[in-house]
């Protein structure tokens, strides 16, 4: 029964709307968890799949923030960037997993390597640099990648607060010499530093399965 007034509803939709109309607003046939086929437009896909990476990407800082506090507050800053030399990929990949998603922060100043953005990122992270260079506001932003199969949730790392300059700013004023050293063996190519309160610092990205979104319509 609710399957046929689905039907009905997206019938008499297409009807009412002219054809030029029609194309955009396109209605997939997707299965949902219960093994339901629903009708759903694009639109709301990416609705769903812009809000789900906005709560996967706050959790994942929430995560973060807390657990570098706990480990500044039981070793200072220099043994805290082991905890996240060592941690911080392993909390992401945790939050990930359980969401059936993957999680990634990069930046073009990178301390990790391993954060530097691919193909696919790298033109939102300009576009973010480009507007913080310019004063405008940044947006999260969702993009079909990979055929259309998987959406690229991204946004804006800024440094909200002068905690992440005791790591991330001017060796000598905020960051200090232990703190230096440390960073200086761990990340020898290090361009994370010399930032300010209110800079980017990088940018969340959150590859979401279009499947994985469909199941919670
Ligand atoms: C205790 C030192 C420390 C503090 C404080 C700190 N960071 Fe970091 N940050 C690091 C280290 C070390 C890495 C590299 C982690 C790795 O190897 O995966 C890093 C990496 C990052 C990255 C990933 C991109 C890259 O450069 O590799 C982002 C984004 C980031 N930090 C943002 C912040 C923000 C925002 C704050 C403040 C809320 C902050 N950090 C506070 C030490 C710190």
């Amino acid at each position: 029964m609710k399957k046929l007034l689905l039907l009905f509803v997206s019938a008499s939709f297409g009807f009412a709307c002219g054809q030029g109309e029609r194309v955009s607003k396109e209605v997939f046939e997707e299965v949902n968890k219960n093994m339901e086929i629903k009708r759903l437009t694009e639109v709301e896909i990416l609705e769903e799949a812009m809000e789900w990476g906005d709560s996967i990407s706050s959790e994942a800082q929430k995560q973060l923030i807390s657990q570098l506090q706990n480990a500044i507050s039981e070793k200072g800053i220099p043994g805290a960037i082991e905890f996240c030399n060592v941690n911080a990929q392993p909390i992401l990949n945790e939050v990930a997993k359980r969401h059936t998603v993957t999680i990634k922060r990069v930046s073009n100043r990178y301390r990790n390597p391993a954060d530097q953005p691919d193909s696919d990122e790298s033109a939102l992270l300009d576009a973010y640099e480009y507007n913080a260079e310019n004063g405008i506001k940044s947006d999260p932003n969702i993009q079909k990648i990979e055929g259309g199969e998987v959406f690229l949730y991204t946004k804006p790392i800024a440094i909200p607060s002068g905690l992440c300059l005791s790591c991330h700013g001017d060796p000598g004023k905020e960051i200090n010499a232990e703190t230096l050293k440390k960073l200086d063996e761990l990340y020898p190519g290090d361009l994370a530093k010399g930032h300010k309160v209110g800079d980017l610092r990088g940018m969340w990205a959150v590859r979401i399965p279009k499947n994985e979104v469909v199941k919670r319509l």
